[in-house]
């Protein structure tokens, strides 16, 4: 079968380029001018053509906790945010630490997927970042990862041991840093100034970075790829930049409310709470310095969907986390790009070439590439409205902003997945 998408700009790493994009069973067979013979035409006109985004922190709540969100309702989400692949976070019911119970999730994703889902497996036997080891070897052919996410390893032998073994299976481990020592019952959001102005328990930024500090040492010592995931603090910045400049194995992720929002946004409300928490102004400045650095690799949007009931309890009351598939690229555009801090090349980096490329994902715009792409139009403007998300989850902070950057169309291996109907907005 053959398409071609016409009068598109094609993203390209130095600039656009006006062309048609020819697809050829599902793979990207070349980039032309006049090759608008024999096959289905798509047209593109006016509208921009990215590789498709790839998020790897993303909660599809399948199996177990399905009321919240399933993969056919988080992959829709994902497909109408122009993301052509994720990877899934283990924190389910069964949780994936053994075959069998990763089997469980397979299943689901084989019937039910609309883009690429790529499970992570756990680090620890039920996920419970102590104890023993998960049957890593055994799920290693079919994870990008093995990641424990929603806790963090709290022993550092089982750490070093989870190192040393994913190493030798060559597949990263993949952190969600948190040192159980430095919490306090209750914390919900920053230890910082709302939280000691409105009575609150706080989370402190060393209960992150302690734990990233220790993670370094032991990716160092064990030579294992080790990737640290939503980075919310300006002391994980700055380990992260000494540890990528004494040459260990580090990546790491940001989300985009930790790059666009602060304590100084917060109000008592759920679809601003999330773990970690939104920190100070500085931390948010230190993590655009370290996205415009290079520090900061990738990213990611913790996609974390709850029931509008879970979210409905404040600041103190409402469980942790937001989503993120249908708003990042928009909000990140709007405020990053058009805002003056980033080029849209370098975006398109963070969001999809360097996650397609450390989670060895396949896809994008290069001849021969499986035909997973985005089409947006960059100049539409709109409003944030959770009421039109395809994801069941519905609390985001970003509610109400105005943003250009309106995803049209999404292709995986070739395939329309998503297309935004006209009537909608
Ligand atoms: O806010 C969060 N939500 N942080 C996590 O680490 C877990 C996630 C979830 O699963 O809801």
């Amino acid at each position: 079968m053959r398409q071609i998408l016409t009068g598109g700009d094609i993203f390209r790493k130095d600039g656009f380029l006006r062309r048609d994009l020819v697809i050829e069973n599902g793979i990207v067979a070349g980039i032309g001018v006049g090759d608008s013979n024999g096959g289905n035409l798509i047209d593109c006109w006016g509208h921009s053509i990215l590789p498709g985004l790839v998020d790897v922190h993303v909660h599809l709540r399948e199996p177990g906790f399905s009321f919240k969100e399933t993969i056919a309702s988080g992959t829709a989400a994902a497909a109408a945010g122009g993301v052509t692949a994720v990877c899934s976070m283990p924190n389910l019911n069964p949780a994936p630490d053994d075959l069998e119970h990763l089997e469980v999730q397979l299943k689901a994703i084989q019937k039910d997927a609309r883009v690429r889902v790529v499970p992570f497996g756990c680090i620890t036997r039920g996920q419970k970042g102590t104890g023993e080891l998960a049957a890593l070897e055994a799920m290693a052919p079919y994870v990008a990862g093995f990641s424990d996410d929603g806790r963090g390893v709290q022993e550092d032998a089982l750490m070093e041991q989870a190192m040393r073994l994913a190493k030798r299976l060559d597949r990263p481990i993949v952190a969600h840093c948190e040192d159980n020592r430095l919490l306090r019952p209750g914390g919900c959001i920053h230890d910082g100034r709302y939280a000691a102005a409105h009575g609150l328990v706080g989370i402190s930024s060393k209960s992150e970075w302690r734990q990233v500090e220790r993670d370094l040492k032991l990716a160092a010592k064990t030579g294992c790829r080790y990737h640290v995931c939503h980075v919310s603090t300006k002391e994980s910045v700055a380990l992260i930049r000494q540890a990528k400049r004494a040459g260990v194995a580090v990546s790491c992720e940001t989300a985009p409310h930790y790059l666009l929002l602060c304590e100084d946004d917060l109000a008592d409300e759920g679809r601003f709470k999330m773990n970690p928490p939104l920190r100070t102004a500085a931390d948010r400045d230190a993590l655009l310095e370290g996205l415009c650095d290079g520090t900061i690799d990738v990213i990611a949007t913790d996609h974390a969907p709850h029931t509008a009931l879970e979210k409905s309890r404040g600041l103190a009351g409402s469980l942790m986390g937001v989503v993120g598939l249908e708003t990042a690229f928009p909000v990140l555009y709007t405020k990053l790009v058009l805002g003056g801090v980033l080029s849209l090349a370098s975006l398109v980096e963070k969001m999809s070439l360097a996650p397609r490329r450390l989670f060895r994902l396949p896809g994008g715009l290069d001849v021969g590439a499986s035909a997973d792409l985005a089409v947006f139009d960059l100049g539409k403007e709109y409003m944030v409205d959770p009421e039109t998300f395809s994801s069941m989850g519905r609390a985001t902070p970003f509610a109400g902003w105005r943003v250009r950057g309106e995803s049209r169309m999404t292709m995986v291996k070739g395939e329309v997945v998503w297309q935004r109907n006209t009537q909608e907005r």
